[in-house]
């Protein structure tokens, strides 16, 4: 029994056969001819090693193993059709489920696609994870999401990364700063200022420092501080400046007290990349968002 093989077609040709009393009549129904019907059933029948119909006078009667079948089958086929229903209705993107992990920055623009995708396509689920880069890795390794967003894909995961939008990185200072009134400042003047770092694992500060090292400039560290939004409240309270993603200024509650320095080669435009791991077979979801995240990009620009 563990080894045995059925075929839908065998089970809907016995459906058929003991839904109608007649082989003739199931081949019309099928659309196949009867000696194949005939054989679809002798096949499953084969496979069950019990006689599924007996004759009696030219009629045909369902033995008690067919009657089993008979249930069995019913209940396949329906939930058979459920699920071919249900492949219709991704098809159609009336119902499904969206996994995306998008790093800490990323909270503040991929929302403003999400909105307007979940009303387009109401029937589709959709979950964000927002966590630092390392994290994000972690899960990419697992294979935990549909789809992430990061400014530094990894070099070591085989994945493919799509740029999305540019990711501006700015320098920022309290309003009350002296060179906040400055124009040109140079990158080597930035020696002498203190800055404040997110934690390890984010791709800012890998990005921050990887630009200090490669320009051999001396980094200043003045505390490091676990989110984008503390790092604003501490570079607003005068306690050091910043390099962050002109997204993540840019706030609904605005930052009055925190103005963009004028730094040469700034803003260095970085990119917020789409990634997926490569050789996933995307869902037909996922493949909808990130045609609709390209769709809107203008949406996720920093105002
Ligand atoms: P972060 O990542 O928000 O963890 O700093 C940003 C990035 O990947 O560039």
């Amino acid at each position: 029994m563990a080894g045995m093989r059925v075929t839908l077609g065998q089970l809907k040709a016995f459906e058929t056969v003991a839904r109608l009393g007649s082989f003739s009549a199931a081949a019309d129904e099928l659309f196949i001819t009867q000696p194949a019907v005939s054989k679809k059933v002798r096949m499953l029948q084969e496979e069950v090693g019990m006689p599924l119909f007996e004759h009696v006078s030219k009629r045909i009667y369902l033995t008690d193993a067919g009657e089993l079948l008979r249930r069995v089958c019913n209940e396949w086929l329906s939930t058979w059709s459920n699920f071919e229903q249900s492949i219709a209705d991704l098809q159609g993107l009336k119902m499904g489920r969206l996994t995306i992990a998008v790093v800490t920055t990323g909270k503040y623009f991929v929302p403003r696609v999400l909105g307007p995708f979940c009303t387009a396509y109401p029937g589709i689920d959709v979950a964000m994870e927002v966590v630092n880069r390392d994290r994000l890795l972690e899960r990419l390794a697992r294979n935990e999401d549909d789809l992430y967003i990061m400014g530094v894909p990894p070099d070591d995961l085989d994945i493919d990364s799509d740029p999305l939008i540019v990711n501006p990185l700015i320098v920022v200072a309290p309003s009350t700063h002296p060179l906040a009134s400055r124009r040109r400042i140079r990158f080597e003047e930035l020696a002498d200022q203190k800055f404040l770092m997110r934690e390890k694992g984010s791709g800012t500060r890998i990005t921050v420092e990887r630009l200090f090292s490669d320009r051999q400039v001396p980094l200043n560290v003045q505390m490091e501080l676990g989110s984008n939004e503390a790092i604003k409240q501490a570079v607003a309270g005068g306690l050091g400046l910043a390099i962050m993603s002109r997204h993540a200024l840019n706030t609904l509650t605005g930052s009055d007290h925190i103005v963009e320095l004028n730094v040469q080669g700034f803003p260095l435009n970085r990119h917020w990349y789409v990634v997926t791991s490569r050789g996933k077979q995307l869902s037909v979801v996922a493949n909808t968002f990130i045609r609709y995240l390209h769709d809107h990009v203008k949406l996720l620009e920093p105002e």
